[in-house]
């Protein structure tokens, strides 16, 4: 499974990138509207710092004004990949941009069937949203799980990415449950690199070390 970051601060992502595991990027309008910065000129810094994919999303709620902004945002470069809200006009839009050679991401993908239906329509990516659907009692896990075995079986060349990742746990579960990417928020992905053992361990061998030479 692929490692995304999953925000569109600045910051969290120059500090990410150091580390090397960051494939891709993946922003919202709300992660966006948390940011100072206007909508282009930070998917413009993004873009500058990552090589693979960053997933920009649409704001319209109709087919032809969808259609429209992802022909714009695929301007800024070309690792823009369009986030497409899974709706009946946002289907729509991922059939012409299909056409068009522009990728999506169709988000908010709360069921396998929405999957299925996001993935024949051409879609490039599904992203299902795991912690929104454990919110609500039920098991978001699952739901990646469904869409792997379904895209498997029927060898349907879409890709899934785990999101609304909340702690480092998903990011097992997700990756277990076949997931192609993780997008993860930076704070999980600092906590993800931490074990207790890790650091009693290396305080062990520093001290042994220090004892032998003595
Ligand atoms: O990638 C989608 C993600 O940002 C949503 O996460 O925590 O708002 O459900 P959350």
């Amino acid at each position: 499974m692929l490692v995304f970051i999953d925000t569109a601060n600045i910051d969290e992502i120059k500090a990410s990138c150091q580390y090397g595991y960051v494939a891709g990027v993946t922003t919202n309008p709300s992660l966006i509207a948390k940011e100072k910065l206007p909508p282009d000129e930070i998917l413009n810094q993004i873009c500058a710092l990552v090589d693979g994919p960053v997933n920009a999303e649409v704001l319209a709620e109709d087919t032809a004004g969808m259609v429209a902004e992802a022909r714009e945002l695929v301007k800024i470069s070309p690792n823009i990949v369009v986030k497409i809200p899974m709706t009946g006009s946002g289907l729509k839009a991922v059939a012409i941009l299909d056409k068009e050679g522009i990728k999506t991401n169709v988000t908010l993908i709360f069921s396998a069937n929405q999957a299925l239906l996001a993935a024949r329509s051409g879609a490039t990516y599904v992203s299902p949203f795991i912690g929104r659907v454990d919110d609500i009692g039920y098991d978001g896990v699952v739901i990646v799980s469904q869409i792997a075995q379904i895209f498997d079986l029927h060898n349907i060349n879409c890709q899934i990415i785990a999101a609304s990742i909340r702690h480092p746990r998903h990011v097992t579960e997700v990756a277990l449950a076949g997931a192609d990417i993780g997008t993860i928020p930076f704070k999980v992905l600092d906590k993800m690199k931490a074990h207790p053992l890790t650091d009693i361990g290396i305080e062990r061998f520093l001290s042994d070390w220090q004892k032998s030479i003595k």
